[in-house]
């Protein structure tokens, strides 16, 4: 039966990893995948998160299961960041659990849509590759409209179009901050005109929230999620801390759901217990419980905030330095200096973006994505050369 299954290219984006390792060049420029980089290039264990690794090492006392809902304490703990210290569960309308990263948030939010009944999704293009790839996995189908204009403004009349077109019971994804490729984000007043659009229209919202606190603070980054959970009966929420925190490989998330009372939220929530029971069965425990040990520590917890104030200061240094050298070799980097988080979409071709690659060393996605993370005070003045010279030369 096994060689019935055919041959599947390699995830483009994880391929580039091994492609920009192997290259020997030493001036190789890595923009490739979504990790924060320091001013000199590494991508370091946060302090705050060594501290609480120490302290669990010495506290914890055992590594027997959990549970399909994972370490409850950190579900919780993050709530009042999401959702805001006043009512941070929307008097007991939300709950959530873990799950192994933001892409296993994701899988479990879409598969929760789908066990509801929801046919069919709506999602702004272009988007992170793997939103298309859960929602085919899971046979829903996907509805697309256009996020973002040529000018680098988010393109409300798509949008709209697009709730207008959508059905009730259809959902809807929405990056809640520093939109994954583009890093163009809704504005608040955008969000205060969405959120009733979205309530109005019947359509259930998934909001994946992977970047909080890299785009324009912990606070900020939340008003869009919280502006729509003001207005909807019932919500999904993805959430990463592998951006936030840094536990990249240690796959550290959440999904929490927003129902209309507290006994559709249980119901909700024991299927989602079912089928992270069916596939993982439980989510790793050992990342989740370093942010819970940062989060239950006011010292740990203001360093941890110090350390992503830091990463987010240098993305708007590097974003700074890219929008003042203006239109070069027909390229704008300036409206990258208003986008939010680690990345952005440059307008070259795939034959500009090889080139740029063979020729020059920097990687880059091949939708023409940066992670500006990836670019230092030592390299930016190569990469904007770069690619003005590639770009003049108009290859594609
Ligand atoms: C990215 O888009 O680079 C990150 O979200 C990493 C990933 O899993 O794709």
């Amino acid at each position: 039966m096994l060689s019935n299954l055919p041959q599947q290219p390699a995830d483009a984006l994880l391929a580039l990893i091994k492609l920009h390792n192997a290259d020997p060049r030493a001036d190789k420029i890595d923009l490739g995948v979504g990790v924060y980089r320091t001013g000199q290039g590494a991508t370091p264990v946060f302090g705050a998160i060594k501290a609480a690794e120490r302290k669990l090492v010495e506290t914890q006392d055992s590594k027997a299961y959990l549970g399909p809902e994972g370490d409850m304490g950190f579900v919780h703990a993050l709530m009042p960041y999401i959702f805001g210290k006043d009512d941070p569960t929307m008097g007991g309308r939300i709950e959530g659990m873990q799950a192994p990263g933001g892409t296993g948030a994701v899988r479990l939010a879409v598969a929760l849509a789908s066990k509801a009944g929801v046919k069919r999704v709506w999602m702004g293009v272009p988007s992170w590759p793997n939103h298309a790839q859960i929602f085919a996995d899971v046979g829903m189908e996907l509805k697309t409209f256009v996020h973002a204009t040529k000018a680098g403004l988010v393109d409300m009349d798509s949008l709209r179009t697009a709730i207008n077109l959508a059905e009730t019971g259809d959902a809807i994804l929405l990056h809640g901050c520093c939109h994954n490729p583009t890093g163009i984000d809704y504005t608040p007043e955008q969000w205060d005109e969405i959120a009733p659009l979205i309530a109005a229209k019947g359509l259930l919202p998934i909001l994946d929230l992977a970047y909080q606190g890299l785009g324009q603070g912990m606070e900020e980054d939340a008003y869009g999620v919280r502006r729509v959970l003001a207005e909807v009966p019932e919500a999904l929420i993805a959430y990463s801390c592998d951006k936030n925190f840094g536990m990249y490989r240690d796959r550290v998330g959440a999904i929490y759901v927003m129902a209309e009372d507290s006994e559709v939220l249980g119901r909700v929530l024991s299927n989602g217990h079912g089928l992270a029971r069916a596939s993982w069965s439980m989510p790793p425990d050992h990342g989740g419980a370093a942010v819970r040990v940062i989060l239950e520590d006011p010292e740990l917890t203001a360093m941890w905030l110090d350390e992503l104030d830091t990463m987010r200061a240098r993305m708007r240094q590097v974003r700074a330095r890219l929008a003042e050298a203006g239109v070069q070799g027909g390229i704008d980097f300036a409206p990258l200096g208003k986008q939010n988080g680690l990345f952005s979409v440059l307008p070259l071709s795939p034959e500009q973006i090889l080139k740029l690659r063979t020729d020059h060393g920097i990687y880059m996605a091949g939708s023409g994505r940066i992670n500006a993370a990836g670019l230092t005070m030592g390299n930016i003045d190569k990469f904007i050369a770069d690619v003005a010279a590639v770009s003049a030369a108009g290859e594609g």
